[in-house]
C-alpha cells in the first residue's frame, strides 16, 4: 500500500482562498436543485447535547450527477460560549472520495456553516421575495445577523436599508462598525426599542430572526404583515401561529428533517398541509411566491447537502491553488502487531 494523505484546511486556509460568496451561491442553489431531483443522499441528522441548549450534530451526505460529492459534517453549537470568547457554531468538516470512501480533505466547519446558511436564506429570497424589496429587518447581530446582510444584497441588488437589532447594544455598535464600511450601498439603520423594531418591520419587505435558541417566542402574527417573506433561521423564534395561520405559503429545504422537528415539538401550532421545498422551486416545479400579497415563510433548519456542496467547492479550489496542509493517514498495509 502506498501511503495516504489527506489535505488539512483549517479557517484561515479557506479564507486564503477568497471565495466569492457568488460562488457558494451558485453551488448552494445547483445542490439543492439536485436534491429535488432526486440525486442525493440525506438522513435526518442526528445528534448529542452535552449540556441543556446545546448540540453537537452529525450530517452526512452525498450529492450525485456531475461533480458527485460525499462528506459529513460534525458541528457543535454552544450559545454560552459568546461570553468565553468562543465562536457558538464550530467544527468539521470531512470530504470523501466516492470511489474508494478515502478521506480527501477535513476542513474548518465554522465558515462553511456561516456562509452556507446564509445561502441558503439568500437563494430563498431570491425566489421567494416580494418584487421591490428595499429593506429587510435582521433581529440579532451576530454571525448569522452579517453573513446574511452580505448575501441579501448579493442576491437583491435593488436592496436599500437593513434595519438591525439585538439584546446587546454592543452587539448592534460592533455590528454597524463591521457593516457599514463593507457595504456601503446600504443604509444601517439600528433599533433598540419594541417600537423602533415594529416601524423597522413595518418598512421592511423581509424579516429575518438571527437570535439564539430560547424557550419563547419574539415574533408575533400582529407584528407582521401580508407580502412579506419571513426567514426564522431559528425556527422557535417564531410563535406557532406565524406558521399555521399566518403564512400563505411554507417553504424549507427538507420535509423529512421539518417532520423531525415538527416531532419534537418545535413547531407548537403544527404545520401548513402543503410544505414546498426549495429545490422544487428552482426546478420550476411549483413557485415561490403566489402573490405579492402573500406571506411567505421559509423554515430551514440546515442540511448536509449544503455543506457538501460548499466542501466540495473549497476542496476544488484548495487543490487548484495548493493550499492546505498534505498530512498522512496510513502508510502500512499490516497494522496487527
Ligand atoms: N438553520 C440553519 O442552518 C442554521 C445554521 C447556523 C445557525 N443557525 C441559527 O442561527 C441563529 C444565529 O446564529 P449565530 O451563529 O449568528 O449566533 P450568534 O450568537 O453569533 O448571534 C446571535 C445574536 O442574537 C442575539 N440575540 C439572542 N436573542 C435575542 C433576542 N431575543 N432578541 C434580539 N437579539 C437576540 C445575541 O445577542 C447575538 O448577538 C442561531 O439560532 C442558530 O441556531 C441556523
Amino acid at each position: 500500500m502506498s501511503k495516504v494523505t489527506f489535505r488539512y484546511l483549517s479557517q484561515e486556509d479557506i479564507l486564503a482562498l477568497n471565495i466569492p460568496y457568488e460562488d457558494v451561491l451558485d453551488a448552494v442553489e445547483k445542490a439543492m436543485a439536485k436534491f429535488s431531483q432526486g440525486l442525493c443522499q440525506l438522513p435526518v441528522k442526528v445528534h448529542v447535547n452535552s449540556r441543556p441548549g446545546t448540540y453537537v450534530n452529525a450530517m452526512p451526505a452525498y450529492i450525485g450527477g456531475e461533480d458527485e460529492a460525499q462528506g459529513m459534517k460534525w458541528i457543535a453549537g454552544y450559545p454560552a460560549n459568546r461570553t468565553k470568547g468562543l465562536p457558538v457554531t464550530w467544527g468539521l468538516m470531512v470530504m470523501n472520495n466516492c470511489e474508494t470512501g478515502g478521506v480527501e480533505a477535513i476542513m474548518d466547519g465554522r465558515w462553511i456553516t456561516a456562509i452556507r446558511t446564509a445561502a441558503v436564506a439568500a437563494v430563498t429570497a431570491k425566489y421567494c421575495k416580494p418584487k421591490n424589496t428595499e429593506a429587510i429587518t435582521i433581529i440579532g447581530a451576530g454571525e448569522q445577523g452579517r453573513s446574511n446582510a452580505r448575501l441579501m444584497k448579493i442576491v437583491i441588488p435593488e436592496l436599500k436599508r437593513i434595519y438591525i437589532g439585538d439584546l446587546y447594544e454592543a452587539a448592534i455598535d460592533s455590528y454597524l462598525k463591521k457593516m457599514r464600511p463593507l457595504m456601503p450601498d446600504v443604509e444601517f439603520i439600528p433599533f433598540y426599542t419594541e417600537e423602533e423594531r415594529q416601524k423597522a418591520i413595518d418598512d421592511s419587505q423581509i424579516l429575518i430572526t438571527a437570535t439564539q435558541r430560547s424557550d419563547k417566542p419574539i415574533i408575533f402574527c400582529e407584528m407582521l404583515h401580508k407580502g412579506m417573506l419571513g426567514i426564522p433561521l431559528e425556527s422557535t423564534a417564531w410563535e406557532g401561529k406565524t406558521y399555521t395561520r399566518f403564512a400563505d405559503r411554507f417553504v424549507c429545504d427538507d420535509v423529512n428533517l421539518v417532520n423531525a422537528y415538527l416531532a419534537d415539538g418545535k413547531y407548537t401550532d403544527g404545520l401548513p398541509e402543503e410544505l414546498l421545498t426549495l429545490g422544487d422551486i428552482i426546478n420550476g416545479k411549483v413557485k415561490g411566491r403566489g402573490s405579492e400579497e402573500e406571506f411567505v415563510i421559509t423554515s430551514s433548519h440546515g442540511i448536509a447537502i449544503s455543506d457538501v456542496a460548499v466542501g466540495q467547492m473549497i476542496l476544488k479550489k484548495a487543490e487548484e491553488k495548493g493550499i492546505g496542509t498534505i498530512l498522512p493517514l496510513m502508510e502500512e498495509a499490516d497494522i496487527i502487531r
